[in-house]
Parts: structure tokens; C-alpha cells; sequence
């Protein structure tokens, strides 16, 4: 985590221009912190099995980061769930203004794939990494889960609908971060895979919590906007506060068994986080 902090204020971008306030919006919401959890994922499965790759795999988990702070600030914005409080400080158009929050969530989104272009990686390796962030990313990912979460306010979906909402919005990039890890150490497919399946549930148990301390939690408790999900299809809208804990808590059993199906070298690595995310909710 150190090692990403400090990799992250050294690789913040640097522009040369006459724009006032431009390079400061750029890094402002990365140095506002967070929990870093999509780096720290990718790292955790580099330092499972090729530590020597971790300072190579460190512009590839600012990568994500990039790209993840892009989805809030856009998220953020009056237009989708107008909020003016994230990461413990006024949200960027608040800050600044709404252009520049724009502009600033295009630039992190665009310059996250120019961060993996130039990682000291094999080009295939890099290429399978653009491949994945943008998969799981964009327009059949996390843009399209958001896609369905704006367009379906106030209209209630069936719960079906309502899981693949989340998983589109949060669990992919959850997801694409594990395999990431895996592409960069160059393991099988098959582990690959089961880490990306097991992915997509720890992002949907993530956005099932994130729901619930958007119910329970006051702004400066989340340190972003909450009580703000009246008109969403969050979990706790549609299944009530209740039924989404047993839902968080039946999700988080399973997930801890299948935790225990990976191989030692994985579970050491990915233990600390498993261990304070899978049961955020109590
Ligand atoms: C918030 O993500 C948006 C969701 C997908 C739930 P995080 O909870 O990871 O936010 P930060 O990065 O810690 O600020
Ligand atoms: C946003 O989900 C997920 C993104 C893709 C950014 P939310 O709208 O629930 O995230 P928060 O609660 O504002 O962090
Ligand atoms: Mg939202
Ligand atoms: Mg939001
Ligand atoms: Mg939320």
C-alpha cells in the first residue's frame, strides 16, 4: 500500500500549461485517497507469485485506480447522483466546476490506458491488460451498468435485473483487477478465470455493502454523499436493509469457501483484504 501511495504522488500528471486550475483538478481526487482496494487487489496476486513484477505491475495498478476515480467523479456529477462530498472532500465539480470534472474524468479515463501502453511489461502482457480494463470497463462494463442505474431511477427492476446492474457497474472492474494480476504474472487461463468469477462476487458483495452504508452510515461516517439512493435500484431500495445483510452474509459464506479452493501462495496474499471487505457490512 505504501509502496502504491508513494508510486501515486510521484506519477501524478504532470502538464506544462497556462490553465489556472487544470493540473491541480487532474490529481486532486487521486491524492484525496480511498481505499485503493482495485490496486491492492492486482498487487496482492503480483506479490502472490512473481514479487520480483511488482514495480512493473505498479503503473498498471495506477492504472486502475485512474480509471475507477474517473467513474466517481463522472458518478458525482449533478446530471447523474449529484453528490458534493467524496473521499472526504468536496466532490471535483464542487471544488471547480463541472466542466473541469468532465474533462478531468475524460483525461484519468483515456491516460489510464496510456499508463499500461507504457508499462515495462511484454507487449503482449499490456495488450491483454488494455483488453481487460476496457472490457470490463466501458461499454459492456462499468459504463453500461451506470447506463442502466441512471436510466431505471424510480423504476423499480426485478432483482434479476437488479444484480446485473451491480455486477456491470462494480463487480467487473473488481473482477478485471484480479485477472489483471494474474495476465501480469502470466498464469494459466484457468486460474485466471476462477479469479475473475470469484471477482465478480466479491464486487457484487462490495456493492451490496456499499448500498447498505448508503443507508446507515452519515456523509462524514462514508466520507462521501449518502441517503442517497432513494430513487436507485440499490439492494437496499429493492430488497429493504434487512434482506440485503442476509443477502451480504449468504454471498460472503460462499465467497470464503471458495477463497479456501485457492492455492496457499494466493490466500496469504489476498488474506488482509479478504479479511476486512468480506464482512465491511457488519
Ligand atoms: C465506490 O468505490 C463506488 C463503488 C463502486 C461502490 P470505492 O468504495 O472503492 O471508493 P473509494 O475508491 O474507496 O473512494
Ligand atoms: C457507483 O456506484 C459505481 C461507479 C461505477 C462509480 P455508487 O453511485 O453507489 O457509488 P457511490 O456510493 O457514489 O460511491
Ligand atoms: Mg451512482
Ligand atoms: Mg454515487
Ligand atoms: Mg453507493
Amino acid at each position: 500500500m505504501e509502496r502504491f501511495e508513494t508510486y501515486l504522488t510521484q506519477h501524478l500528471p504532470k502538464i506544462s500549461t497556462f490553465h489556472p486550475i487544470y493540473e491541480e483538478a487532474l490529481g486532486a481526487m487521486l491524492l484525496a485517497g480511498g481505499k485503493r482496494f482495485r490496486p491492492m487487489l492486482l498487487l496482492s496476486v503480483v506479490e502472490a507469485y512473481e514479487p520480483l513484477l511488482y514495480e512493473s505491475a505498479l503503473p498498471v495498478a495506477l492504472a486502475l485506480e485512474m480509471f475507477h476515480t474517473y467513474s466517481l467523479i463522472h458518478d458525482d456529477l449533478p446530471i447523474m447522483d449529484n453528490a458534493d462530498l467524496r473521499r472526504g472532500v468536496q466532490t471535483l465539480h464542487k471544488r471547480f466546476d463541472e466542466v473541469t470534472a468532465i474533462l478531468v474524468g475524460d483525461a484519468l479515463n483515456t491516460d489510464a490506458f496510456l499508463l499500461i501502453a507504457k508499462a515495462p511489461l511484454r507487449c503482449d502482457v499490456r495488450i491483454e491488460l488494455v483488453e481487460l480494463l476496457a472490457y470490463n470497463g466501458g461499454g459492456e462494463g462499468m459504463v453500461h451498468g451506470q447506463a442502466l442505474d441512471c436510466y431505471f431511477e424510480n423504476q423499480p427492476l426485478i432483482i434479476d435485473q437488479v444484480r446485473q446492474l451491480h455486477i456491470n457497474k462494480t463487480a467487473k472492474l473488481i473482477a478485471a483487477s484480479l485477472q489483471m494480476g494474474a495476465v501480469i504474472v502470466c498464469i494459466e487461463k484457468q486460474t485466471q478465470e476462477a479469479l475473475y468469477d470469484f471477482g465478480i462476487g466479491l464486487g457484487l458483495l462490495f456493492q451490496i455493502q456499499d448500498d447498505i452504508i448508503d443507508e446507515t452510515h452519515s456523509s462524514q461516517e462514508a466520507g462521501k454523499t449518502t441517503q442517497n439512493d432513494g430513487d436507485k435500484n440499490s439492494f437496499v431500495t429493492i430488497l429493504g436493509l434487512e434482506q440485503s445483510i442476509v443477502e451480504a452474509d449468504s454471498l460472503a459464506r460462499d465467497l470464503q469457501k471458495r477463497f479456501e479452493s485457492f492455492d496457499m501462495k494466493l490466500q496469504t496474499a489476498l488474506q488482509p483484504l479478504i479479511e476486512t471487505y468480506l464482512y465491511r457490512h457488519e
